[in-house]
């Protein structure tokens, strides 16, 4: 009997290392480890016999079955590991990185055709030494239209050009009591810039400007302007002259033609319109231009001393020039676009026919 479990031991001991050998995968070895030292295993049903050994043998078959025991669990853990590193090898063999291979095209959105007008704007004002200054969109009626000498019985102060936006709770809406609306503008952020930087101010505004207007093919009641503004101690109606005549020809090339015309702003006194040949024809006339060879492009003046005081400067002692222009005309003569509306489509089939600016 004693005799007998030594070599069942011992043929256990050689038999594992074959059936091990012959095992392919993890899942594998799983099962052969419990097959041999699970709770029902062959291994575990040997040791179970020591008790019924002689006790004259029992400490060295004991000795034997401790010593299988281990080299099998030992041989197992091995399989295990060779078996893993093979895999590993396998599977980096088959996974090669071509790294000549050209990359998957990604998608790159570009700029809006207005946004690169924007841009186009804030890099040749850089040039002539202007920062950027933003202000919010939704403004305070008194920032909009007060601040900027627009007096309340002032006619673009109409609820038909303003939108209001409305007192909470109120049911018909009727405008927030506090005055808020969106800016018909971007000239109250002149306000806010004299407020907030120290002097001398040479500053561009851009931004998004809102009317309650009646859409059309030139009418949009959301659309872009940029604002200007220089404030010092000697600005003049020369110095707005020579900077927006400098302006006209790198914007849109040097052979342009400008001219100033009289105008009439609350904000500026006194008020020009500034009017560069037309993009179109090029000055003989034509229906772009209403037959006059010109175009009209931005409104200017020197600042209201009232203004000027609304931000908190002494008029006394400063003067300021300012001026204003829509981006989202200039956009549509740029590329020869109908209709406005198209420019708020959100309509890829439009908008990537001008990939301009990223
Ligand atoms: N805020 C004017 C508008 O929306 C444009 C404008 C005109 C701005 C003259 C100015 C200016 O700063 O001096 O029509």
């Amino acid at each position: 009997m004693s005799e007998d479990l030594r070599t069942q031991l011992e043929r256990l001991r050689e038999d594992a290392q074959m059936r091990l050998a012959a095992v392919a995968d993890a899942a594998a070895v799983e099962a052969l480890r419990i097959a041999l030292l699970g709770r029902s295993g062959e291994l575990t049903a040997l040791l179970h016999e020591l008790g019924s050994v002689d006790a004259n043998d029992r400490a060295a078959i004991g000795q034997l079955a401790n010593a299988v025991h281990t080299e099998v669990e030992t041989a197992i853990r091995d399989r295990l590991a060779s078996l893993h590193t093979a895999a590993l090898d396998e599977r980096l063999a088959a996974e090669t990185l071509d790294m000549s291979a050209p990359g998957r095209p990604v998608r790159i959105g570009h700029l809006h055709p207005t946004m690169t007008v924007e841009r186009d704007l804030r890099e040749i004002f850089h040039a002539f030494g202007f920062e950027v200054f933003e202000g919010p969109e939704i403004e305070t009626e008194a920032m909009n239209f007060e601040a900027l000498n627009i007096p309340p019985d002032h006619p673009s102060r109409d609820l038909w050009d303003t939108l209001y936006v409305a007192e909470p709770g109120s049911d018909p809406p009727r405008p927030a009591e506090d005055g808020t609306i969106l800016r018909t503008h971007t000239s109250p952020v002149q306000i806010r810039a004299m407020q907030a930087l120290p002097l001398p101010i040479r500053v561009i505004m851009p931004g998004r400007c809102f009317r309650y207007e009646a859409v059309d093919a030139s009418h949009n009641f959301e659309f872009f302007q940029v604002e200007g503004l220089v404030v010092d101690e000697r600005t003049s109606l020369a110095d707005l002259k020579g900077m927006l005549e400098e302006f006209a020809r790198a914007l849109y090339g040097r052979d342009t033609r400008t001219r100033f015309r009289p105008g009439y702003y609350p904000f500026t006194e006194p008020s020009v319109a500034f009017d560069v040949s037309c993009l179109v024809c090029g000055g003989p006339g034509c229906p772009a231009c209403g037959r006059t060879g010109w175009m009209t492009i931005l409104g200017a003046g020197m600042v209201h001393p009232s203004v000027l005081r609304a931000g908190g400067i002494d008029p006394d002692r400063y003067q300021g020039y300012a001026f204003g222009m829509g981006l989202d005309r200039i956009a549509l003569l740029r590329h020869g676009i109908p209709d406005l509306r198209l420019l708020m489509s959100a309509d890829l089939r439009f908008l990537e026919q001008f990939p301009g600016g990223r």
